[in-house]
Protein backbone atom coordinates (compact mmCIF):
# COMPACT_ATOMS: atom_id res chain seq x y z
CA UNK A 1 0.00 0.00 0.00
CA UNK A 2 1.20 3.59 -0.93
CA UNK A 3 1.61 5.98 2.02
CA UNK A 4 -2.25 7.70 1.83
CA UNK A 5 -0.28 10.31 4.25
CA UNK A 6 2.31 11.54 2.45
CA UNK A 7 2.01 15.72 1.75
CA UNK A 8 -1.92 15.27 3.06
CA UNK A 9 -3.53 18.03 4.86
CA UNK A 10 -5.11 16.16 7.77
CA UNK A 11 -8.19 18.24 8.47
CA UNK A 12 -11.08 15.75 8.98
CA UNK A 13 -10.74 12.23 10.74
CA UNK A 14 -13.59 11.61 7.80
CA UNK A 15 -11.30 11.73 4.79
CA UNK A 16 -9.04 8.91 6.30
CA UNK A 17 -10.47 5.33 5.24
CA UNK A 18 -10.20 2.30 7.76
CA UNK A 19 -6.88 1.23 5.89
CA UNK A 20 -5.57 4.76 6.05
CA UNK A 21 -5.94 4.42 9.68
CA UNK A 22 -4.00 1.14 10.19
CA UNK A 23 -1.50 2.19 7.72
CA UNK A 24 -1.08 4.82 10.42
CA UNK A 25 -0.76 2.73 13.64
CA UNK A 26 1.47 0.25 11.59
CA UNK A 27 4.07 2.69 10.78
CA UNK A 28 3.82 3.96 15.08
CA UNK A 29 4.66 0.77 16.20
CA UNK A 30 7.29 0.34 13.51
CA UNK A 31 8.87 4.31 14.03
CA UNK A 32 9.36 2.84 17.92
CA UNK A 33 11.55 0.32 16.97
CA UNK A 34 13.57 1.90 14.46
CA UNK A 35 17.62 2.68 15.60
CA UNK A 36 17.84 6.31 17.13
CA UNK A 37 19.84 7.61 14.38
CA UNK A 38 17.30 6.46 11.58
CA UNK A 39 14.30 7.63 13.59
CA UNK A 40 15.96 11.33 14.09
CA UNK A 41 16.38 11.38 10.48
CA UNK A 42 12.67 11.22 9.36
CA UNK A 43 12.23 15.17 9.62
CA UNK A 44 16.02 15.63 9.41
CA UNK A 45 16.08 19.45 8.49
CA UNK A 46 12.54 19.60 8.17
CA UNK A 47 10.35 22.50 10.02
CA UNK A 48 7.01 22.31 12.16
CA UNK A 49 5.26 25.54 12.39
CA UNK A 50 2.82 25.03 15.37
CA UNK A 51 0.05 27.82 15.10
CA UNK A 52 -2.21 27.70 18.42
CA UNK A 53 -4.87 30.28 19.02
CA UNK A 54 -6.41 28.49 21.52
CA UNK A 55 -5.10 26.78 25.38
CA UNK A 56 -3.23 23.25 24.91
CA UNK A 57 -0.57 21.36 26.75
CA UNK A 58 -0.87 18.02 25.74
CA UNK A 59 -1.64 18.09 21.81
CA UNK A 60 0.88 21.02 21.28
CA UNK A 61 3.78 19.48 23.12
CA UNK A 62 3.13 16.38 21.79
CA UNK A 63 3.45 17.72 18.26
CA UNK A 64 6.85 19.16 19.42
CA UNK A 65 8.02 16.62 21.22
CA UNK A 66 6.68 14.45 18.37
CA UNK A 67 8.56 16.45 15.66
CA UNK A 68 12.14 16.53 17.67
CA UNK A 69 12.29 12.73 18.09
CA UNK A 70 12.16 11.97 14.51
CA UNK A 71 15.14 15.20 14.12
CA UNK A 72 12.83 17.82 13.22
CA UNK A 73 12.14 21.48 14.30
CA UNK A 74 9.70 23.38 15.22
CA UNK A 75 8.60 27.17 15.14
CA UNK A 76 5.38 28.45 17.17
CA UNK A 77 2.76 31.40 17.99
CA UNK A 78 1.51 30.01 20.79
CA UNK A 79 0.80 33.57 22.29
CA UNK A 80 -1.10 35.41 19.71
CA UNK A 81 -0.97 38.43 21.79
CA UNK A 82 2.37 38.20 20.82
CA UNK A 83 1.96 37.84 17.04
CA UNK A 84 0.90 40.20 14.62
CA UNK A 85 -2.78 38.97 14.74
CA UNK A 86 -2.82 41.47 17.98
CA UNK A 87 -1.98 43.94 15.40
CA UNK A 88 -5.27 43.17 13.09
CA UNK A 89 -3.47 41.19 10.95
CA UNK A 90 -6.21 38.10 9.02
CA UNK A 91 -5.30 34.43 10.00
CA UNK A 92 -4.79 34.26 5.44
CA UNK A 93 -1.48 36.49 6.10
CA UNK A 94 -0.56 34.66 9.08
CA UNK A 95 -0.78 31.67 7.53
CA UNK A 96 1.14 32.54 4.10
CA UNK A 97 3.71 33.82 6.98
CA UNK A 98 4.48 31.06 8.89
CA UNK A 99 4.33 28.74 5.54
CA UNK A 100 7.40 30.26 3.88
CA UNK A 101 8.65 29.60 6.77
CA UNK A 102 8.01 25.13 7.56
CA UNK A 103 7.27 22.44 5.95
CA UNK A 104 4.44 21.51 7.88
CA UNK A 105 1.99 23.47 9.79
CA UNK A 106 -0.33 22.41 12.93
CA UNK A 107 -3.22 24.61 13.65
CA UNK A 108 -5.52 25.38 16.49
CA UNK A 109 -8.17 27.91 16.65
CA UNK A 110 -11.28 28.65 18.05
CA UNK A 111 -13.47 28.68 14.96
CA UNK A 112 -15.29 26.04 13.17
CA UNK A 113 -13.57 25.89 9.36
CA UNK A 114 -10.62 27.35 10.61
CA UNK A 115 -8.22 24.58 10.11
CA UNK A 116 -9.77 24.08 6.42
CA UNK A 117 -9.48 27.58 5.41
CA UNK A 118 -5.80 27.64 6.15
CA UNK A 119 -5.47 24.39 3.90
CA UNK A 120 -6.96 26.11 1.15
CA UNK A 121 -4.44 29.17 1.76
CA UNK A 122 -1.33 27.06 2.37
CA UNK A 123 0.79 25.27 -0.08
CA UNK A 124 2.53 23.03 2.58
CA UNK A 125 0.38 20.49 4.84
CA UNK A 126 -1.83 21.50 7.30
CA UNK A 127 -3.09 19.37 10.41
CA UNK A 128 -6.12 20.14 12.24
CA UNK A 129 -4.87 20.48 16.44
CA UNK A 130 -8.91 21.29 16.76
CA UNK A 131 -11.43 23.50 15.17
CA UNK A 132 -14.26 25.03 17.26
CA UNK A 133 -16.37 22.55 18.38
CA UNK A 134 -16.10 20.80 14.89
CA UNK A 135 -13.27 17.94 14.95
CA UNK A 136 -9.86 17.23 16.26
CA UNK A 137 -8.98 14.54 13.93
CA UNK A 138 -5.47 13.46 15.64
CA UNK A 139 -6.59 13.19 19.08
CA UNK A 140 -9.08 10.90 17.54
CA UNK A 141 -6.02 9.04 16.41
CA UNK A 142 -4.60 8.03 19.32
CA UNK A 143 -7.82 7.53 21.05
CA UNK A 144 -8.75 4.54 18.57
CA UNK A 145 -4.47 3.69 18.52
CA UNK A 146 -4.92 3.25 22.64
CA UNK A 147 -7.90 1.36 22.95
CA UNK A 148 -5.88 -1.14 20.29
CA UNK A 149 -3.09 -0.99 21.96
CA UNK A 150 -4.85 -2.12 25.51
CA UNK A 151 -7.83 -3.85 24.08
CA UNK A 152 -6.27 -5.52 20.60
CA UNK A 153 -9.41 -4.97 19.18
CA UNK A 154 -12.32 -2.24 18.43
CA UNK A 155 -14.87 -4.78 17.39
CA UNK A 156 -18.06 -5.37 19.00
CA UNK A 157 -16.39 -3.22 22.07
CA UNK A 158 -19.01 -1.27 24.41
CA UNK A 159 -17.89 2.20 24.26
CA UNK A 160 -19.55 4.63 26.05
CA UNK A 161 -18.36 8.84 25.31
CA UNK A 162 -19.91 10.20 28.30
CA UNK A 163 -20.25 14.39 28.74
CA UNK A 164 -20.47 17.43 26.41
CA UNK A 165 -21.00 15.42 23.33
CA UNK A 166 -22.83 19.06 22.11
CA UNK A 167 -19.60 21.00 22.16
CA UNK A 168 -16.56 18.70 22.82
CA UNK A 169 -14.71 18.30 19.11
CA UNK A 170 -12.75 15.18 20.12
CA UNK A 171 -16.06 13.43 20.49
CA UNK A 172 -16.76 14.19 16.79
CA UNK A 173 -13.82 12.98 15.83
CA UNK A 174 -13.85 9.61 17.57
CA UNK A 175 -17.09 8.97 16.46
CA UNK A 176 -16.27 9.14 12.77
CA UNK A 177 -13.08 7.26 13.39
CA UNK A 178 -15.11 4.37 15.10
CA UNK A 179 -17.10 4.05 12.57
CA UNK A 180 -14.78 2.13 10.90
CA UNK A 181 -14.44 -0.01 13.53
CA UNK A 182 -17.54 -1.81 14.01
CA UNK A 183 -17.99 -0.99 18.41
CA UNK A 184 -21.39 -0.60 19.80
CA UNK A 185 -21.43 2.94 21.23
CA UNK A 186 -23.37 4.41 23.49
CA UNK A 187 -23.85 8.21 24.13
CA UNK A 188 -24.52 9.86 27.76
CA UNK A 189 -25.16 13.28 28.18
CA UNK A 190 -27.50 15.63 29.83
CA UNK A 191 -30.31 16.43 27.22
CA UNK A 192 -29.02 19.47 26.79
CA UNK A 193 -25.62 18.47 25.83
CA UNK A 194 -26.41 15.75 22.84
CA UNK A 195 -24.58 15.12 19.84
CA UNK A 196 -25.57 17.79 17.31
CA UNK A 197 -28.45 16.57 14.96
CA UNK A 198 -26.47 16.90 11.83
CA UNK A 199 -23.52 14.18 13.09
CA UNK A 200 -26.49 11.74 14.25
CA UNK A 201 -27.79 12.35 10.58
CA UNK A 202 -24.25 11.73 9.27
CA UNK A 203 -23.70 8.43 11.36
CA UNK A 204 -26.97 6.69 10.80
CA UNK A 205 -26.43 3.59 9.43
CA UNK A 206 -22.43 3.85 10.21
CA UNK A 207 -22.24 2.98 13.51
CA UNK A 208 -24.26 1.25 16.41
CA UNK A 209 -25.26 4.00 18.07
CA UNK A 210 -27.54 5.06 21.13
CA UNK A 211 -28.07 7.33 23.68
CA UNK A 212 -28.90 8.01 27.14
CA UNK A 213 -28.89 10.22 30.40
CA UNK A 214 -27.96 7.61 33.27
CA UNK A 215 -24.22 6.55 32.90
CA UNK A 216 -24.70 4.30 36.29
CA UNK A 217 -27.55 2.59 34.46
CA UNK A 218 -24.76 0.99 31.65
CA UNK A 219 -22.00 1.02 33.39
CA UNK A 220 -21.83 -2.80 34.34
CA UNK A 221 -22.14 -3.38 30.43
CA UNK A 222 -19.03 -1.27 29.28
CA UNK A 223 -15.71 -2.10 27.95
CA UNK A 224 -14.05 1.70 27.51
CA UNK A 225 -15.18 4.63 29.23
CA UNK A 226 -14.38 8.03 26.89
CA UNK A 227 -15.10 10.62 29.36
CA UNK A 228 -15.23 14.45 28.45
CA UNK A 229 -14.84 17.81 29.80
CA UNK A 230 -18.12 20.22 29.95
CA UNK A 231 -16.54 22.84 27.09
CA UNK A 232 -17.61 25.96 29.27
CA UNK A 233 -15.52 28.17 26.71
CA UNK A 234 -17.91 27.23 24.12
CA UNK A 235 -21.51 27.78 25.66
CA UNK A 236 -23.10 31.13 24.61
CA UNK A 237 -24.68 31.88 27.82
CA UNK A 238 -23.16 30.47 31.17
CA UNK A 239 -26.24 30.05 32.84
CA UNK A 240 -26.37 27.01 30.46
CA UNK A 241 -23.08 25.99 31.52
CA UNK A 242 -24.30 26.09 35.39
CA UNK A 243 -26.88 24.12 34.74
CA UNK A 244 -25.01 20.93 33.94
CA UNK A 245 -21.75 21.21 35.28
CA UNK A 246 -20.45 18.38 37.41
CA UNK A 247 -23.68 16.00 35.76
CA UNK A 248 -21.38 12.95 35.95
CA UNK A 249 -18.19 12.50 38.41
CA UNK A 250 -16.27 9.37 37.21
CA UNK A 251 -15.14 7.57 40.97
CA UNK A 252 -14.34 4.78 42.49
CA UNK A 253 -17.40 3.45 43.76
CA UNK A 254 -18.77 3.73 40.00
CA UNK A 255 -16.16 1.54 39.18
CA UNK A 256 -16.45 -1.13 41.20
CA UNK A 257 -20.40 -1.74 39.49
CA UNK A 258 -18.38 -2.16 36.13
CA UNK A 259 -16.11 -5.25 34.62
CA UNK A 260 -12.49 -5.65 35.97
CA UNK A 261 -11.21 -4.38 32.58
CA UNK A 262 -13.13 -1.50 31.95
CA UNK A 263 -10.84 1.43 30.51
CA UNK A 264 -11.65 5.01 31.48
CA UNK A 265 -9.89 7.28 28.56
CA UNK A 266 -10.29 11.24 28.49
CA UNK A 267 -8.64 13.41 26.50
CA UNK A 268 -7.54 15.79 29.07
CA UNK A 269 -7.99 18.65 30.62
CA UNK A 270 -9.89 17.23 33.17
CA UNK A 271 -12.08 19.57 35.55
CA UNK A 272 -14.04 17.36 38.20
CA UNK A 273 -15.22 14.51 36.20
CA UNK A 274 -12.94 11.93 37.03
CA UNK A 275 -11.91 11.82 40.54
CA UNK A 276 -7.98 11.24 41.60
CA UNK A 277 -8.68 8.30 43.18
CA UNK A 278 -9.26 7.09 39.73
CA UNK A 279 -5.83 8.14 38.76
CA UNK A 280 -4.05 4.72 40.60
CA UNK A 281 -6.45 2.40 39.57
CA UNK A 282 -6.28 -0.48 36.21
CA UNK A 283 -9.32 1.32 34.63
CA UNK A 284 -6.93 5.06 34.34
CA UNK A 285 -5.40 4.78 30.81
CA UNK A 286 -5.41 8.51 30.07
CA UNK A 287 -2.03 9.27 31.02
CA UNK A 288 -1.25 6.63 28.81
CA UNK A 289 -3.35 8.56 26.09
CA UNK A 290 -0.82 11.57 26.42
CA UNK A 291 2.17 9.03 25.72
CA UNK A 292 0.19 7.10 22.61
CA UNK A 293 -0.47 10.48 21.70
CA UNK A 294 3.49 11.11 20.89
CA UNK A 295 3.98 8.24 19.03
CA UNK A 296 0.69 8.74 16.37
CA UNK A 297 1.72 12.17 15.64
CA UNK A 298 4.98 10.98 15.30
CA UNK A 299 4.30 8.68 12.45
CA UNK A 300 1.73 10.94 11.21
CA UNK A 301 4.34 14.02 10.79
CA UNK A 302 6.75 11.11 9.01
CA UNK A 303 3.96 10.03 6.41
CA UNK A 304 3.29 13.25 5.87
CA UNK A 305 6.77 14.39 5.12
CA UNK A 306 8.52 11.44 3.68
CA UNK A 307 6.59 9.24 0.40
CA UNK A 308 8.54 6.25 2.15
CA UNK A 309 9.81 5.59 5.88
C1 LIG B 1 -9.27 18.53 24.04
C2 LIG B 1 -9.48 19.69 23.07
O1 LIG B 1 -8.69 20.63 23.04
O2 LIG B 1 -10.45 19.60 22.34
N1 LIG B 1 -8.02 18.47 24.60
C3 LIG B 1 -6.96 17.92 23.92
O3 LIG B 1 -6.63 18.30 22.82
N2 LIG B 1 -6.32 16.90 24.50
C4 LIG B 1 -10.38 18.36 25.01
C5 LIG B 1 -10.78 19.53 25.89
O4 LIG B 1 -10.27 20.62 25.81
O5 LIG B 1 -11.67 19.29 26.73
Amino acid sequence: MTNPFFNRDVISIREFSKSDLEYLFKTADQIQTLQPNRRSSLADGRLLGVMFFEPSTRTRLSFEAAMLSIGGQTISIIEPKTSSTEKGENLHDTVKTVESYVDLIVLRHRMEGAARYAAQVAEKPVINGGSGSEEHPTQAMLDIYTILKERGTISDLKIALVGDLKYGRTVYSLLYGLANFNPRVFLVSPPELRLREEALSDLEGKINLSQHTDLEEIVSDLDVIYMTRIQKERFPDLVEYEKVRGTYVIDNQLLSKGREDLMVLHPLPRTTEIKPEVDSTPHAKYFNQTIYGKTVRAALISLILNKEI
